[in-house]
């Protein structure tokens, strides 16, 4: 069940489609290449060692069958349940080239096939090409990460004191200042997502950085095109009025590092300020879109937060050949770190904040075919209060990739995820591809007169970088 629009392809050289196929996924099929190359001349077992040459063998043949426009290959049957989904589909499909099919469907059957080179060999299972990328880049993210400690605590002690104060200030007053911080934590979550991995073959670590702190959050929130937070809040602030036990909000994952952090960011101030009493974590199963979360990151990530001062103060090969030379850490930020180790942790403990990986989300088609495909997973989420989607993919998949007109109601394109699915919708989405809906009427146009917004053109091209973003809710338990 997918929506009866043309979907964006790699043929349409106006689309990010076609700049993805042709400019992006080389140099990250190239990347894999280095990644494995440097990881099998490490190893002395020799098994280990063929079996990572032939790995990289078939990645430089993928890349050549890619960039001298072969037709897509059936993936190969590693035993899990969605090669027969994925094959299937690609018959249906007509065996087509890699620069005339669906963007959706060949940017996943891309990842996918790369993760059977692996999930296929003896000692290579889980290994994650990306896994290095991920964590230096997250390094990179200090001065953010070290901030956002800093606000945690503070955040945590903002809401003790207005329970204990709650009897000098007015209930209105109260959630007025609630909303003000619910805003802002998902606006820190949402811009979180601008720095995603995939979109680095064009933005330098300095970018990256630009992009993190404070300032430049607030300078961004005119950015944020379409802004459905108010509606959002006002939902999950009902239900905890009405006074439910449980109250369960569930974020669809996107990246890792930095991305990751403030993700467990927003659960933290959500599990404390009692909006909600249960999160749960949906991450991906394999390595997924260069840098989405695995179950493994969260392992990383504790791991980073349970020892900074290892993590910062030691340093890589590749950063001693940079001459770099390892910045020690203040006591202050020290404790920061230690008190969202322990708050995170002691959510965790307490089954309060959960992984569920699910391998749907690792499939190639759209979520309007989460109830007929993944019936089980769709119940499973419509006993959430909220769902938060991340990022710029699962905004794709809500919405199917297709060319709708960009004023298109988000609940008209979420299709059976809308109304009276039972099923309330958040997505934080920076915008890096095409498909944009909810947007005001002349909007996409005067974006589009904006300096590289693309003009005339023909390619939206404003919608590429991450700069603009769309936060938008849908209701479906509303009848
Ligand atoms: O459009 C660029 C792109 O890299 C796509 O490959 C993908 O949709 C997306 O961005 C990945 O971004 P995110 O991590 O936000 O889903
Ligand atoms: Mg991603």
């Amino acid at each position: 069940h997918d929506p009866q629009i043309p979907p964006y392809t790699t043929a349409d050289k106006t689309s990010f489609a076609h700049t993805s196929a042709e400019a992006r996924w080389p140099v990250i099929l190239t990347g894999a290449i280095d990644d494995v190359h440097r990881a099998t001349w490490k190893t002395d077992d020799d098994e280990k060692l063929k079996e990572g040459k032939k790995i990289i063998e078939e990645l430089a043949k993928l890349k050549y069958e890619l960039q001298h426009n072969r037709q897509l290959t059936p993936v190969p049957d590693d035993g899990e349940g969605d090669v027969k989904s994925y094959n299937v589909e690609l018959e249906k499909r007509g065996s087509p080239t890699w620069f005339d099919v669906s963007w959706l469907y060949s940017e996943c059957y891309l990842y996918r096939r790369v993760n059977t080179l692996f999930s296929m060999s003896k000692h290579w299972k889980s290994y994650d090409i990306f896994e290095n990328q991920k964590m230096s880049t997250f390094k990179s993210s200090r001065p953010a990460v070290l901030e956002l400690a800093s606000r945690y605590k503070d955040l945590i002690h903002e809401i003790k004191t207005a329970n204990d104060h709650e009897s000098t200030k007015s209930p209105q007053e109260i959630e007025a200042a609630e909303e003000i911080l619910f805003m802002e934590m998902c606006e820190i979550c949402l811009w979180g997502n601008a720095t995603d991995l995939s979109l680095l073959t064009t933005l330098s670590y300095e970018d990256i950085q630009k992009l993190q702190g404070s300032s430049a959050r607030k300078a961004a929130e005119k950015n944020i095109i379409a802004n459905d937070l108010p509606a959002a809040f006002a939902a999950l602030k009902a239900v905890q009025k009405n006074g439910h036990p449980h109250r369960r909000v569930d974020i669809i994952l996107d990246n890792a590092g930095f991305e990751l952090f403030v993700d467990l960011f927003l659960a933290g101030y959500l599990l404390a300020s009692g909006l909600a009493t249960t999160v749960v974590l949906h991450p991906k199963s394999i390595p997924w879109f260069v840098s989405d979360v695995v179950p493994k990151d969260f392992g990383d990530l504790l791991g980073f937060l349970a020892d900074p001062r290892a993590f910062y103060e030691t340093l890589s090969e590749d950063e001693k050949h940079a001459g770099k030379t390892p910045e020690p850490l203040s006591d202050g930020d020290a404790e920061n770190l230690a008190f969202l180790f322990e708050s995170w942790r002691g959510f965790h403990a307490e089954g309060q904040l959960v992984i569920r990986p699910n391998r749907f989300w690792t499939m190639a088609g759209s979520f309007w075919r989460m109830p007929g495909t993944a019936s089980e997973l769709f119940e499973d989420l419509q006993e959430s209060e909220l769902v938060v989607y991340k990022g710029d993919l699962n905004y794709r998949k809500l919405t199917g990739d297709v060319m709708w007109d960009p004023t298109t109601p988000f609940v008209e394109a979420v299709g059976p995820l809308g109304k009276g699915s039972g099923m309330r919708t958040l997505a934080l989405r920076t915008c890096k591809a095409d498909v944009v809906v909810g947007l005001k009427k002349g909007e996409d146009e005067r974006l589009r007169a904006t300096e590289g917004g693309g003009g005339d053109s023909g390619a939206r091209k404003w919608a590429w970088s991450g700069k603009w973003a769309v936060v938008q809710f849908c209701d479906g338990k509303q009848k």
